[in-house]
Formats: C-alpha cells, sequence, structure tokens
C-alpha cells in the first residue's frame, strides 16, 4: 500500500511558544516517525503576508523558523521541509482557487471574521482569500490527512469542498477527499490571563517561549496567576497543571493533583518544580537552536534542498492543473 501523504504548515511569527509546540510541533514529530505516512512540512510565509510585517521581520522570521523546526527535531531526510513562497505554484494554484469558491463561503469563516475585528485598520483581501491559498498548500501535493489545531479545521473542510468545486467543474475525481487529522490536543492558556489561550499577541509575559533560558522559565511562571487560596478552583493552577502532565513525569504530577485536591498545594513549589521541568526538557533544542542560527549556509541548503523535493510534485500537479483548466 502507498504512503498516505500528510500536509501541514505553521506561520512564522517569531519564537515558538510552548501552546505552538504542544498544539502542533509535538505531532509533527511523531507523524514524521510513522513510516505509513509521507510528510511534508511547510513555513507559510504569504499566509503571515496578512499581518503587519516589515521585510525585516519577515526575512528574520523564516530563518528563526526553519532553526526551531529543525532544533526540534523536524528531519529533513524523513519529511519535506520547505518555504511557501520558494514553491510559486503555491500562489498560482490558489488564484485558481479563487475563482471556484464563493465569496460567501470565505466570508463566514471564523478566523477572517476575527481576524477583521484585531486587524481593523488592515482589513486586507488576504485575510478572506486565505483559505484558498491554504487550499492550494494541501492540494498541490494531493495530501490526504492535515493535522491541525482545532481552530484549522474549518478551513480544512473548506479545503475538502474547494476540490470538489475545482472537480465539478472541471475533472471529475482529480482531487481526492482531504480529512483532519486530529489528535487530542492540549489547549495551553495564558499565564496571566488564563481564560485566553496562550498567544504573544498579549504580551511576552503571558507565554513560554521554547527558547526561554530556565531563570525566565521561572521568573515568567512566577507571575503566572494562580488561586487565592490553595486548592480554589481556578483556570491558571488547571494550566499549570496541564502543563506538567505534559513535561513532567507522572508521579510528579499525581503529587501536585493530589495536593490540589486537598488543599495543601504550595504554587511556588509547583511553579519552581515546572520551570525545573520545562527548562530541562528544552535544553537541547536551545543548545541546537544556536548552533543552526550560526549556520546559515546550512539552513539555505536544508531549504533549497526541501523546495527541490516540494516543487517537483507541484510542479506535475500544476501542469495537469493548466492542461484541465484550459490554458496550456
Ligand atoms: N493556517 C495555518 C495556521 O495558522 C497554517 C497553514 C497554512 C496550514 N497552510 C496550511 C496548516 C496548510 C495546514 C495545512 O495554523
Amino acid at each position: 500500500m502507498s504512503k498516505k501523504i500528510i500536509f501541514s504548515a505553521i506561520q512564522p511569527t517569531g519564537n515558538l511558544h510552548i501552546g505552538n509546540y504542544l498544539g502542533a510541533v509535538k505531532n509533527w514529530l511523531e507523524l514524521q516517525k510513522n513510516e505509513d505516512y509521507e510528510c511534508i512540512f511547510c513555513i507559510a510565509d504569504y499566509h503571515a503576508m496578512t499581518g503587519d510585517k516589515t521585510a525585516q521581520d519577515r526575512r528574520d522570521q523564516i530563518i528563526l523558523m526553519a532553526a526551531e523546526l529543525l532544533a526540534l527535531g523536524i528531519d529533513p531526510k524523513k519529511s519535506t521541509f520547505f518555504v511557501q513562497s520558494h514553491v510559486p505554484e503555491h500562489t498560482e494554484l490558489a488564484w485558481i482557487f479563487n475563482t471556484v469558491t464563493p465569496i460567501a463561503e470565505l466570508e463566514r469563516m471564523t478566523q477572517y471574521k476575527d481576524k477583521s475585528q484585531k486587524q481593523i485598520k488592515n482589513i486586507n483581501t488576504g485575510l478572506l482569500t486565505y483559505p484558498t491559498l491554504m487550499a492550494a498548500d494541501i492540494l498541490l501535493y494531493h495530501t490526504d490527512l492535515v493535522p491541525v489545531g482545532e481552530d484549522q479545521i474549518q478551513h480544512v473542510e473548506l479545503t475538502r469542498d474547494i476540490g470538489r468545486w475545482f472537480n465539478n467543474k472541471y475533472a471529475e475525481n482529480y482531487f481526492g477527499e482531504v480529512k483532519p487529522l486530529l489528535t487530542e490536543i492540549p489547549r495551553v492558556k495564558s499565564l496571566l490571563e488564563p481564560t485566553k489561550k496562550m498567544s504573544k499577541s498579549y504580551g511576552l509575559n503571558h507565554v513560554l517561549e521554547l527558547a526561554d533560558e530556565p531563570e525566565v522559565v521561572l521568573a515568567k511562571l512566577k507571575k503566572a496567576v494562580t488561586a487565592s487560596e490553595p486548592g480554589e478552583k481556578s483556570p491558571g493552577v488547571e494550566n499549570l497543571l496541564l502543563l506538567l502532565k505534559n513535561f513532567g513525569d507522572e508521579t510528579v504530577y499525581n503529587k501536585f493533583v493530589e495536593a490540589e485536591k486537598n488543599g495543601t498545594i504550595k504554587y511556588g513549589e509547583l511553579k519552581a518544580t515546572l520551570a525545573q521541568i520545562i527548562g530541562d526538557y528544552f535544553a537541547d533544542f536551545r543548545e541546537n537552536r544556536t548552533q543552526y542560527l550560526e549556520d546559515r549556509s546550512y539552513l539555505a541548503t536544508v531549504l533549497a534542498d526541501g523546495e527541490e523535493r516540494a516543487s517537483k510534485i507541484a510542479k506535475a500537479t500544476m501542469k495537469e492543473i493548466r492542461h484541465l483548466i484550459g490554458i496550456r
């Protein structure tokens, strides 16, 4: 049986944080090990253009994201790893998809509605057509499965519709049925406002970045919101326990859960333990990251190789599509 094709992408938005790691990259690393899958991972720099970055931000962030993903263990020998804009077929196919996608379908996307409220001064057309580019990313490689967090499921479902709309108009059964690959993803919350999702848009003290030195992790955790009484129900404490569950061993986790239940928990101790565990967990990552960032020519070689592999597939698909739509 031929391998199932997995495609996923991440926007380059600066240092990865623990929410990104548990929400996406950790899952990619598991999938990459699985022999049943052929994995393609992409840095979605064109998607990131819908935000408010400068050219220099963009240049820095693409390199940084490449270095961080490699440092976490994305293995360019096992997976095809590349930058979206290096393979121009993505935007070419996105244009074609724009012409089969009703505007109303794009206007009802939750992310579009959220972003246009958040970026009130920059509601650009890219925010609206974001999902047609994402559909192009996915369908160019005849992807079977797309590992994504819950917030992106709607886009994967729309991708399936876009494939169908294209098929109906141009070629029965050309694109297959794409499915989101759902795994249980821990929902990590902001340290300072633990009812909200962990996100850098609230400020750096809300997130633990993977590159944070242990003393920074401890300082941020010290400021993290807990409960006023030990044992009182609190989203902040729940969030810290969630992190402990994901990074610590079971005995330590159970000990704190027990203490929280019977009201003897000491938040200072929980924070110090967690800081230690997280600092240790990402120690190798921090070292690898520094090395990759110092070796730009190696990064460039890896990305050029990924570009070549992705291009081969993308070019073959686009050749067929140009023929199907009658422009060649
Ligand atoms: N929109 C995704 C996110 O913000 C990133 C992304 C771009 C993506 N293209 C993709 C994810 C294709 C999966 C497949 O998380």
